[in-house]
């Protein structure tokens, strides 16, 4: 369960487009929580998905439903009030996404017999936390974790530039429910670490890579140990499956 704390507000195509510049959680100190699960799930197609979403903003006249498909904007699919019926956006329908109010706090929606086309990531309200990603896995694909491998620098970088960049490679997974973190000497590093936007599709598999720049002098020092951690989604479980290289020693 993600509880993300920020305001809640009526709908502001002005807003939208703000958050849709900065997704941040924009706290103003007022005690308005919402809550939103399950975080993550894998399904088949033909299986349904209930999403539930709490919020204990006073006042709450709506609600609102969005959906983000991979690589793509928000797309509004319904807004519920509580004195009136859910009104749906073109191309959305009651019978596929259902929504039920069950109180001024709690929202539930249904998003029935799932196929290939609902995979996205699904929020209830204007902020929003991580949402729920829902990913449609073919009938008899099976989940394979990701091989990590890591390369080492070019000379020609270290020389030219005195940079060094380590690169990281996640590959062969399904399905594309991957992320990639650094850890130098344990500790995980933010600073120089460039990742893919979005996964590449090989086949029927992923791959991810996540690049790690550093001063050369960092990596021309043994004792430092850069480790790649890949978290893999397995429908409930996470596994991390990492790799680690030493720094060079040099000549
Ligand atoms: C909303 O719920 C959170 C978490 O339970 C709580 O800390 C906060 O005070 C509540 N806010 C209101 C306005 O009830
Ligand atoms: C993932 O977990 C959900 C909830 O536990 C379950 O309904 C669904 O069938 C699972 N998906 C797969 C592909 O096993
Ligand atoms: C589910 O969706 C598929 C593909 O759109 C369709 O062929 C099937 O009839 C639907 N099943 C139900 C129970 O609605
Ligand atoms: C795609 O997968 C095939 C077979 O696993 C592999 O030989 C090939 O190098 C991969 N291509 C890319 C661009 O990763």
């Amino acid at each position: 369960m993600m509880w993300t704390k920020g305001p809640l507000w009526p709908s502001s195509v002005l807003l939208l487009l703000t958050l849709l510049l900065s997704p941040i959680n924009a706290g103003v100190g007022i005690g308005a929580y919402i809550a939103q699960w399950p975080e993550k799930i894998i399904l088949r197609p033909g299986h349904s998905l209930t999403i539930s979403c709490y919020q204990n903003y006073s006042n709450l006249a709506y609600m609102f439903w969005y959906q983000q498909p991979p690589r793509n904007g928000l797309k509004l699919i319904v807004s519920s009030s509580t004195w009136s019926h859910n009104s749906y956006e073109d191309g959305y329908s009651e019978a596929k996404f259902e929504v039920t109010r069950q109180n001024t706090d709690y929202s539930l929606m249904t998003i029935k017999n799932v196929t290939a086309q609902d995979a996205a990531t699904y929020f209830c309200q204007l902020f929003f936390g991580s949402g729920t990603k829902l990913t449609v896995i073919g009938e008899n694909d099976e989940i394979i974790p990701p091989a990590v491998a890591i390369f080492s620098p070019s000379k020609q970088e270290i020389q030219q530039k005195s940079k060094a960049t380590l690169v990281c490679l996640a590959s062969g997974f399904y399905p594309d429910h991957l992320t990639l973190v650094w850890r130098v000497n344990g500790v995980k590093r933010t600073e120089g670490v460039g990742t893919d936007e979005s996964s590449t599709q090989n086949g029927s598999t992923y791959s991810l890579t996540s690049r790690l720049r550093m001063p050369a002098w960092e990596w021309f020092n043994p004792l430092n140990r850069f480790e790649c951690v890949a978290n893999f989604f397995q429908n409930g479980t996470t596994a991390s499956i990492n790799k680690f290289i030493h720094g060079d020693a040099g000549e």
